[in-house]
């Protein structure tokens, strides 16, 4: 697929790998969470797709949580500096939380939803995301369920952008310039 701009959209990860992987990761979170209800909390934007995928596999209790950050503008690099665009609008106190992420990159943006949710004091947090590029850490970041470790590659699609672009896609694609 080409895109637009002269882009190249190279397919990486098909819809199925991912719906097969996300199973497994949920199995495997329903295991670990038995007999407890949880928060279960979306990074906007490009956890989307990813979270209303794994959350209808979970047999947990569970509520949602929403909270916006932004950190890439519209670069392929992280600018280093992670601003909440939406907040949590209930408590998170004495709650077990797990965070789902798309992916953990640089792990600026896990790194600061942490502290941010650590203020807030729940009882627990977990992370789960879809991809980890463990090469590209700055941060030392370990989340506890990742779907796939990934090269140091932009990725798009399934939830994750670039300018905004490609969130639509049902499956992940390298954008090469
Ligand atoms: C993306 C992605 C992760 C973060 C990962 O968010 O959704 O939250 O970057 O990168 P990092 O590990 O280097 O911080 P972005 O800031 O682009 O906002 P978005 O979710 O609205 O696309």
């Amino acid at each position: 697929m080409s895109a637009s701009n002269n882009a190249q959209i190279t397919p990486y990860i098909s819809r199925e790998q991912i719906a097969l992987r996300i199973q497994e990761m949920a199995k495997k979170i329903n295991a670990d969470y038995t007999g407890q209800e949880i928060v279960a909390l979306c990074t906007l934007k490009g956890s989307v797709l990813f979270f209303a995928d794994i959350v209808r596999e979970l047999k947990i209790p569970l509520r949602f949580e929403f909270l916006g950050t932004s950190s890439y503008g519209h670069g392929t690099t992280s600018s280093g500096e992670v601003k909440v665009t939406l907040d949590l609008n209930s408590p998170i106190s004495d709650q077990h939380v797990i965070v789902f992420e798309d992916i953990v990159d640089s792990g600026l943006t896990l790194s600061f939803v942490l502290d941010y949710l650590r203020a807030r004091k729940p009882a627990s947090i977990k992370t789960a995301t879809l991809l980890f590029k463990p090469t590209a850490l700055k941060k030392p970041i370990k989340p506890d369920y990742v779907g796939f470790e990934i090269p140091n590659d932009f990725v798009i699609g399934y939830g994750m952008d670039y300018a905004e672009k490609y969130r639509e896609m049902p499956y992940i694609g390298v954008l090469k310039p």
